[in-house]
């Protein structure tokens, strides 16, 4: 056994392993919240279905998309052996360890939470990425006026083996020129979704767990890797309470309940 897979293979290895792929995984957040935020466009969805051929179809985001999958199944699967490693040797569950500051509770239910928001990945991967890339998502025809950007009209398209996104102009230089924007359209699945109340509480039970997740996850991750300095503790604290206990996790959570309630 080569050193790395050995030192990977041992307690503070994995837990090692555990908080670069759960920074990582908070890094994704922060990009997959802030490009949902195009949900709240005024303009029929238009922004939302472009950002996500942007996000599909870009060669970069492709690669990193496919590191996120791995990523993920990193994270849970030394998880899950750090739990039982950890069960095995005292009746302690895995981030029990306490520090000064840290939601106790939190801490000791880091595996349950773990579990949570997996079972809420897997239905939300299975409603929009599997569709998305799999399923029979409806095609859109977009109207923009090229003067302002504004939308026009949005129309179905009957869809057609091989269909690739795109957009074109028609310049007739009658009247005012036209972008037609081709696309499949994922808003339309996002704003149904979200109408069936199990969908918006299991989204809000997720977000719950997510924000208890990440409040510890993020100082402990910072403490396993020897970043946990006196002087900058306050700010990963604030950070970790801030930005992924309370704004990250209510940006989320505002995209159900809006659709449910108002759209
Ligand atoms: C209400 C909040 C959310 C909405 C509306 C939403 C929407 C979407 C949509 C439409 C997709 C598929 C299209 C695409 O790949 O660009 C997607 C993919 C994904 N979502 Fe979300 N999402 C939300 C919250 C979350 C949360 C909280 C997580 C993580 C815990 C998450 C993890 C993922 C992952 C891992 C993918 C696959 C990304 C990829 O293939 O690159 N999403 N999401």
């Amino acid at each position: 056994m080569g050193s790395v897979t050995r030192f990977l293979d041992s307690s503070i290895g994995r837990k090692v392993l555990m908080s670069l792929t759960g920074l990582f995984l908070c890094t994704f957040l922060i990009v997959h919240a802030s490009g949902n935020l195009q949900l709240f466009k005024n303009d029929m969805g238009l922004a939302f279905n472009q950002y996500s051929v942007f996000m599909t179809t870009f060669t970069p985001i492709k690669i990193v998309s496919y590191l996120l999958y791995a990523t993920i199944l990193l994270h849970v699967i030394s998880g899950v052996r750090l739990a039982l490693a950890n069960k095995a040797a005292r009746p302690v569950s895995y981030g029990a360890s306490k520090m000064p500051g840290s939601s106790s509770w939190a801490s000791s239910n880091m595996m349950v939470l773990g579990f949570i928001i997996l079972i809420f990945l897997v239905t939300h991967m299975a409603n929009f990425w599997y569709k998305y890339k799999f399923g029979d998502v409806e095609w859109v025809k977009y109207e923009v006026s090229v003067m302002d950007g504004s939308v026009i009209g949005k129309t179905t398209m009957p869809s057609a083996p091989h269909m690739q996104p795109h957009e074109y102009v028609v310049n007739d230089g009658v009247s005012a020129p036209i972008k037609y924007v081709i696309v499949k359209d994922l808003y339309s699945v996002v704003q149904l979704a979200f109408q069936e109340v199990w969908i918006v509480a299991l989204y809000l039970l997720g977000m719950l767990a997510i924000a208890y997740h990440l409040v510890h996850g993020f100082q402990s991750s910072f403490q396993t890797l020897g970043l946990r300095h006196p002087a900058i503790a306050g700010i990963i604290r604030n950070l970790g309470i801030w930005v992924f206990g309370i704004i990250i996790p209510i940006a989320f959570a505002s995209m159900p309940v809006y659709f449910f309630f108002f759209a």
